[in-house]
C-alpha cells in the first residue's frame, strides 16, 4: 500500500494505520486457552455501512470491527459525501454516518477493486441519486461476469445499465420501481444489493431464492429499524414494500460467526481451550455438528461458545460448502487446516466459488496430505504439520494459514497480511492472549 493510499485511509477512519512488518511469525505447539472475543462481523458491517447511503438520518454501528476493509469502505464513502465519526466505548468501536448529501461521480477505482462489497454501491447509490459510475475491477476483460445477478435485478426494476470503459453505468431516470425477481442462486451479495435498492423503489420487491445468511438477517433488521418495511426476514424470499422516507437507526453489527468457526477449529488443533465470547452455535449452521464429526467440541453458555478438542481426537470427516445454513465456504480453508492434522481421510468440495484451493499449495508446503480433483479436495491426515514460509492469497486463506501455524511444529512465516488485515480484528493481539506466539517483523530467514 502507497504512503498517500494509507494516509487517506486514516484520514477516513482514523483508528487505522498500517500494521508495522511484511511478515508475521508464528511459533506453533502452544495451546490456546482462555477468553478470545469474537469481533464484529465483516460481512455484515460492509453492508450495514452502506445502508447510510439511503437516508439523511443518522446511522449508529456498534461493535464494528478494525479491520482494513471496514477503512477502505469508510473511505470510499466519504468520497462520496458522507461524514463518518468514529468513537470508542464499552461498544467498542462505533461509527456514526452521515448521508445527508451524496455525489454519485466520485467513486475511487482503487478503492472499488480492493473488495467485492462495493458493489453495494451500485444499488444504494442508484436507489439514493437515480444514477451511479461504478468501476469494475480489471476494466473492460473482466465484462458484467459475476454481477450477473446484480445487474438483472435492478434492470428489473426499471435500472438501465451499461459497462462502458470499465465502468458500470446504471440510471433510473423515473426512479426504481417494484419487481418480482427470481435469483438463480442465492447470492449473498446480489441479496443485499436488491433489498437495498428495493427499501426505496416505488411499490412491492419480492426476491425469490434469497440469501439467508445470518449478515443479511442483520441488514434486514438494521433497514427495518430505519422505517423499511420487509417481511420474511431469514427466509428465502424477501417482500419488501418499498418507497418509504427512511430515518436513522442504532444498531449493533452481529457476531463474526466466520472468526468464531476458525478459532473453534484453533482451539481444536492446538489442544487448547477457548471461550469464543459473543460466538452463538446457531451461526455455525452446518459447520456445528461437521466440526463436531471432526473432534471439535463445541458448547453453548452464556457469553459465548467454549472450543476444545473432543476426548476421542481429531477425526477425518466428508464437508460439502453451500449457502446459509449450509457449511460456509468461508470456513473451508480453515477446516482444511484443520483436517490436515485429523487422522483418516477427509473430502472437502468447495460448490460456491471455483477458484478456492489456493491455499492447499501452501498448507502442503507444511506437510499437509492434500489433493485436488475438480472441486473436491481429499486429505489424508498427518500426526503433525510443521512450520515453513507461506503466503496467504485470501482472506480467508489468510486465516487458515494462521490456524496451521499454530497447530504446527516450528516456525511459520506467513506472507501477504493485507489480506489478514482485511477481515480480521486485531487477530495477533486476542490470539496472543490466549497464549500463541506471534510477532510481525521484515527480517525473518523463512
Ligand atoms: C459473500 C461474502 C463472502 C462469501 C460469499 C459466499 C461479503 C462481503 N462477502 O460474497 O465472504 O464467501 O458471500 O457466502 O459478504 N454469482 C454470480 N453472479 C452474481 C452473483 C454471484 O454468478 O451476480 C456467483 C459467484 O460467482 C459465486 C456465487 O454466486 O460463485 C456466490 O457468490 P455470492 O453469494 O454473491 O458471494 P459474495 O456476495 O460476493
Amino acid at each position: 500500500m502507497s504512503h498517500s493510499e494509507a494516509e487517506s485511509l486514516h484520514a477516513a477512519a482514523p483508528w487505522w494505520q498500517p500494521r508495522p512488518g511484511r511478515h508475521l511469525s508464528i511459533q506453533g505447539g502452544q495451546a490456546l486457552t482462555g477468553i478470545y472475543p469474537v469481533s464484529g462481523a465483516k460481512n455484515a458491517v460492509l453492508a450495514l455501512m452502506m445502508s447510510s447511503l439511503l437516508t439523511p438520518g443518522l446511522v449508529t454501528l456498534h461493535n464494528v470491527p478494525c479491520i482494513l476493509d471496514v477503512a477502505v469502505l469508510a473511505n470510499l464513502l466519504q468520497g462520496l459525501g458522507v461524514n463518518l465519526s468514529w468513537s470508542h466505548g464499552s461498544h467498542g468501536l462505533s461509527v456514526t454516518l452521515c448521508a445527508d448529501h451524496v455525489h454519485p461521480a466520485r467513486i475511487d477505482r482503487a478503492l472499488v477493486t480492493r473488495m467485492r462489497a462495493s458493489v453495494l454501491l451500485l444499488g444504494t447509490v442508484l436507489a439514493r441519486c437515480g444514477e451511479v459510475w461504478l468501476p469494475m475491477p480489471g476494466g473492460d476483460d473482466i465484462g458484467l461476469r459475476g454481477i450477473d445477478f446484480h445487474i438483472a435485478g435492478l434492470r428489473a426494476m426499471g435500472a438501465r445499465i451499461d459497462l462502458d470503459g470499465g465502468v458500470v453505468h446504471a440510471t433510473a431516470p423515473e426512479g426504481l420501481h417494484g419487481a418480482d425477481i427470481r435469483l438463480p442462486f442465492p447470492s449473498v451479495g446480489a441479496t443485499q444489493n436488491l433489498l437495498l435498492a428495493a427499501v426505496l423503489a416505488q411499490g412491492t420487491t419480492v426476491i425469490r431464492n434469497a440469501a439467508r445468511e445470518p449478515e443479511n438477517i442483520d441488514l434486514a433488521q438494521c433497514l427495518g429499524q430505519m422505517g423499511a418495511v420487509i417481511s420474511g426476514i431469514g427466509s428465502d424470499e424477501l417482500t419488501i414494500e418499498g418507497g418509504r422516507v427512511l430515518g436513522g437507526a442504532v444498531h449493533q453489527v452481529m457476531p463474526d460467526r466466520i472468526e468464531l468457526g476458525t478459532m473453534a477449529c484453533a482451539a481444536a488443533t492446538t489442544d487448547g481451550e477457548l471461550l469464543l465470547r459473543h460466538g452463538r452455535m446457531e451461526l455455525l449452521g452446518a459447520a456445528a455438528p461437521l466440526f463436531g464429526a471432526a473432534g471439535v467440541e463445541l458448547r453453548e453458555v452464556a457469553d459465548g461458545v467454549i472450543a476444545r478438542r473432543a476426548a476421542g481426537g481429531l477425526r477425518g470427516t466428508d464437508i460439502v460448502t453451500g449457502p446459509y445454513p449450509g457449511f460456509a465456504t468461508d470456513l473451508q480453508s480453515p477446516a482444511m487446516a484443520l483436517l490436515a492434522m485429523a487422522p483418516g481421510a477427509s473430502a472437502v468440495t468447495e460448490t460456491m466459488f471455483e477458484q478456492r484451493f489456493r491455499h492447499v499449495d501452501e498448507l502442503r508446503k507444511m506437510g499437509a496430505n492434500i489433493s485436488v480433483q475438480g472441486r473436491t479436495g481429499f486429505i489424508r491426515g498427518v500426526p503433525h504439520l510443521a512450520g515453513a514460509r507461506v503466503t496467504a492469497t485470501d482472506v480467508r486463506a489468510a486465516a487458515a494459514l494462521v490456524l496451521a501455524g499454530l497447530a504446527a511444529q516450528g516456525e511459520t512465516i506467513l506472507d501477504g497480511l493485507d489480506h489478514l488485515d482485511r477481515g480480521y480484528d486485531r487477530m495477533e493481539e486476542k490470539l496472543g492472549a490466549c497464549g500463541a506466539r506471534l510477532r510481525r517483523g521484515d527480517r525473518f530467514e523463512g
